[in-house]
């Protein structure tokens, strides 16, 4: 019981930091083209995310862990994407979009498109997250 008010409050207390800040989510990525494999990991069907035709397009899912995910095409090369874990390099609150670039809403760390640190307190850029990827699908993890 106490554990379901805590996270009910934290709940509630990000989306009033979120508020706070002004800070407006970008619409959720539908799922389509994103399929969680039997192994744990993430295809990502290009031709279903018009999103990641261009650089600095993102698609943002889960993988079967619930872990906050962003597929980030970061050049015009066939395989120039990068996977985000989106945890916050200082204490890992889940950072959202907000224009062109990744904003915590915990304590306000920026980091750009590709997840590189802009603004503390994070000192690290968002931890990459190994993929592998054709001219059709990227895989993520
Ligand atoms: S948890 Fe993100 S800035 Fe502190």
């Amino acid at each position: 019981m106490d554990s379901e008010k805590d996270v009910s409050r934290r709940a509630v207390l990000c989306g009033l930091a979120v508020l706070t800040l002004g800070l407006i989510p970008e619409k959720a990525i539908a799922a389509s083209g994103v399929k969680v494999l039997a192994n744990g990991k993430v295809e990502i069907t290009l031709s279903k995310n018009p999103a990641l035709k261009k650089v600095g397009g993102v698609v943002q899912f889960s993988n079967s862990q619930g872990l906050k995910i962003a597929l980030v095409r970061v050049g015009k090369g066939a395989n120039e994407y990068r996977a985000l874990n989106l945890s916050c390099t200082h204490e890992g609150t889940n950072v959202v979009r907000s224009g062109s670039k990744w904003v915590c809403p915990n304590h306000r760390a920026e980091f750009a498109t590709g997840g590189e640190v802009k603004v503390g307190p994070a000192k690290a850029n968002l931890v990459t997250i190994p993929i592998k990827s054709s001219t059709s699908k990227v895989i993520v993890g």
